[in-house]
């Protein structure tokens, strides 16, 4: 390689960061409260960073109520379990979205995880290292609260979001999730998005709540990812299965979605965690 084809691989592979990283970016996604708009969040910033030119996995790790395929619009036949079981590769399970978007359903597989014998194990380690090697960008979908296994994930992750809303109840709950990253040390920074703004202000004024007491409480840094629009046409792209950034481009809720896409690219630099792969992490954190 000569020195010009060099800085474009570096600068193609993160941004603004002149460092080569070869294995993704794991970020969790995550809410104190159910139903603040993680899913939605999630698949839409899926599309918004493969639009970045990042090779983007969603993990649907949200055991109660999986759902990236139903905002996309996609059925999967199996799931995590099939490959855990030895039904299936897990290249096998894996779907294809839009801007060929990866979508891994965890389904039951997940519960299995807290209990999976060596052999399984490796199985699952090697299958998950192809998607390491194609993927730029994991993210991961959660239910919503504690649960053991949502930590688990966000312990194994390199990043976590929080997503939370500006109404009170979203405040407490996010708080808790947050305490919890911080009790079990997990992570020492998280990401917060507000969603389901009014305006600037208002999201402006949600942070600095949280900030407020994330500061006064926990030694942990609560760094701003961005906030996204209250905006009809995320119902109406729930309805007809397609997502908003696709839809509707030039929607409030698309323009915020795109904004954190590059904040997350260019913003900041997280350091992979270790030589151990996700994978390996996760089925440590469960087991
Ligand atoms: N920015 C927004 N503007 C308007 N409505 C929104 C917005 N974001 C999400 N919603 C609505 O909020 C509802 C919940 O969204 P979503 O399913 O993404 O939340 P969730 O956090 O994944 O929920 P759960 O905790 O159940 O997994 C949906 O009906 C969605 O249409
Ligand atoms: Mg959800």
């Amino acid at each position: 390689m000569d020195q010009a084809e060099k800085l474009r691989q570096l600068k193609k592979n993160l941004g603004g960061y002149e460092e080569v990283r070869k294995t993704p970016r794991v970020i969790t996604v995550s809410s104190g409260k159910g139903g603040v708009g993680k899913t939605n969040f999630v698949v839409n910033l899926a599309i918004a960073l493969a639009q970045q030119e990042k090779r983007v996995v969603i993990f649907d790790a949200d055991l109660g109520m999986a759902n990236i395929d139903v905002l996309l619009g996609i059925i999967p036949k199996f799931n995590l379990y099939d490959v855990i079981e030895g039904h299936k590769e897990l290249n096998e399970i894996v779907i294809t979205g839009p801007y060929n978007i990866k979508i891994i359903p965890g389904g039951s597989g997940i519960q299995e995880l807290a209990n999976i014998d060596s052999y399984r194990r490796e199985r699952l380690i090697k299958g998950l290292k192809t998607i390491d090697n194609t993927a730029d960008v994991i993210l991961i979908d959660t239910g919503a609260g504690i649960a053991k296994n949502v930590l688990g994930f966000a312990g194994a992750a390199d990043e976590v979001v929080v997503v939370m809303t500006p109404e009170p109840t979203s405040l407490t709950d996010a708080y808790g999730f947050i305490k919890a990253v911080s009790k079990y040390k997990l992570h020492s920074k998280v990401y917060l998005v507000v969603n389901k703004v009014a305006n600037p202000q208002e999201a402006n004024h949600t942070i600095t709540r949280m900030k407020k007491v994330v500061e006064r409480f926990l030694e942990l840094q609560l760094d701003p990812l961005g906030y996204i629009f209250e905006d009809k046409v995320v119902n109406k792209s729930v309805m007809k299965q397609k997502p908003f950034v696709l839809e509707y481009p030039n929607s409030n809720a698309s323009r915020s979605i795109k904004q954190i896409a590059l904040n997350l690219i260019e913003g900041s630099y997280c350091p992979p965690r270790g030589t151990a792969g996700f994978m390996q992490r996760l089925i440590r954190l469960f087991g």
